[in-house]
């Protein structure tokens, strides 16, 4: 649908047909936060819901941008400036990153089912379908992670979000049927086939916050001093048993970060090989640990998703949940039995709705394909 979506606002802007369709989808991370800006690991995977892009390369350097509900923009790539162009903005910064050398112009319209401030990545979603679309029409060629790195710093240094690359690189080379352990270090990717008997179920608690882009950047301050104490790079270097030594050099709260992100380092590895090798009860464990750790020493969640995790890890068939994404709003994740799942759905959103008056929004999804670009063909072609 929403494929059509962009094809058809396409015509209506641009006339005529698209040359090239780019899918980008959203991601859902199922352990590992708050860790990728400490040089740790995440295992996020791509999901269902994706931004889709419809587009046609131009001979000059200009760009021209459609969105359902929104503005149309319009920018030279060999001369961009920041300025108040919405959503579009994270398209010049990623001309921007890449630089303007080996780009050319193109005219395209897009449409998403990624809700949007709903952790569920939108932005990267966005940024790395444009990424997509330079390498279709330019002699820029697409590699994933320097198509990351580029959406990353497009985010970082124009949009002024001081996001890891977890997002950026999971939609860029994620697989189907897979969640994807990354090592933010390194940049190293292994993939685990999730278990055909079991479903991930995204939990939209139907809340959103103002203030999350100033509350990261706080844990990110906090780590560093931490890091800067214990005389590391990154919290990635700390093992548990340097707590006590870092107990002695940071006060209690930058401790507490501190050990959310080292012990969330430890139970993302351990909880990738309980996947592995089939073992979804012990993988469930890890996720419940996890949010444990983000609700009391990280301090990111919130009623809200405090009660959905509660509710959702009581109803038969959930292996574990916990919230996903930067916090303080938007969405958990569960891993449900695939036979469970109608009841799960159902039960759980009754249950959140009675107990907090939010309308939640809860859906399986499955794992995808990162970013993919293809030729369109009509069927008249
Ligand atoms: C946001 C950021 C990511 C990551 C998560 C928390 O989604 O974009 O880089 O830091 O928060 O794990």
């Amino acid at each position: 649908m929403t494929r059509e979506a962009a094809i058809e606002l396409f015509g209506i802007r641009f006339g005529g047909v698209p040359e090239y369709v780019v899918r980008s989808p959203g991601r859902v991370n199922l352990i590992g936060e708050h860790t990728d800006y400490n040089d740790g690991f995440v295992f996020p995977m791509a999901i269902e819901q994706s931004t889709w892009l419809a587009l046609r390369g131009r001979d000059d350097n200009q760009v021209h941008v459609a969105s359902i509900g929104h503005r149309d923009a319009q920018f030279d790539i060999a001369k961009v400036v920041k300025g108040t162009s919405g959503w579009a903005e994270y398209l010049k910064g990623l001309a921007w990153a890449i630089g303007p050398d080996a780009l050319r112009g193109w005219e395209g319209a897009f449409a998403t089912d990624i809700p949007t401030g709903a952790g569920l990545s939108s932005s990267a979603a966005l940024g790395i379908a444009g990424a997509r679309a330079f390498a279709a029409v330019s002699d820029w060629v697409w590699d994933a992670k320097t198509a990351a790195r580029a959406a990353r710093r497009s985010e970082n240094e124009w949009i002024g979000v001081n996001t890891g690359i977890m997002d950026q690189l999971v939609i860029a080379t994620g697989e189907a049927g897979h969640a994807v352990l990354i090592d933010c270090r390194s940049l190293e990717l292994h993939t685990f086939l999730l278990p055909a008997d079991v479903t991930v179920v995204i939990l939209d608690t139907g809340t959103r916050r103002q203030s999350v882009s100033s509350e990261y950047d706080d844990r990110r301050a906090s780590c560093a001093r931490a890091a800067e104490a214990a005389n590391v790079s990154a919290l990635r270097d700390l093992s548990l048993e340097s707590l006590p030594m870092l107990a002695s050099a940071v006060d209690s709260v930058t401790l507490r970060r501190a050990r959310h992100v080292i012990s969330e380092n430890t139970r993302t590895v351990e909880a990738a090989a309980a996947l592995g090798i089939g073992d979804i009860d012990r993988f469930g464990e890890y996720m419940g640990g996890s949010h444990r750790s983000l609700r009391d020493d990280y301090e990111v969640s919130s009623t809200e998703l405090d009660a959905m995790v509660e509710i959702a890890s009581n109803v038969e068939g959930c292996h574990g949940a916990r919230m996903t994404g930067a916090g303080f709003g938007g969405c958990a994740v569960a891993l449900v039995d695939k036979t469970a799942v109608c009841g799960f759905v159902e039960e759980v959103g009754q249950r959140y709705a009675k107990a907090t008056s939010h309308n939640p929004r809860i859906y399986a999804t499955t794992p995808t394909a990162g970013a993919c670009v293809d030729r369109f063909v009509t069927d008249a072609s």
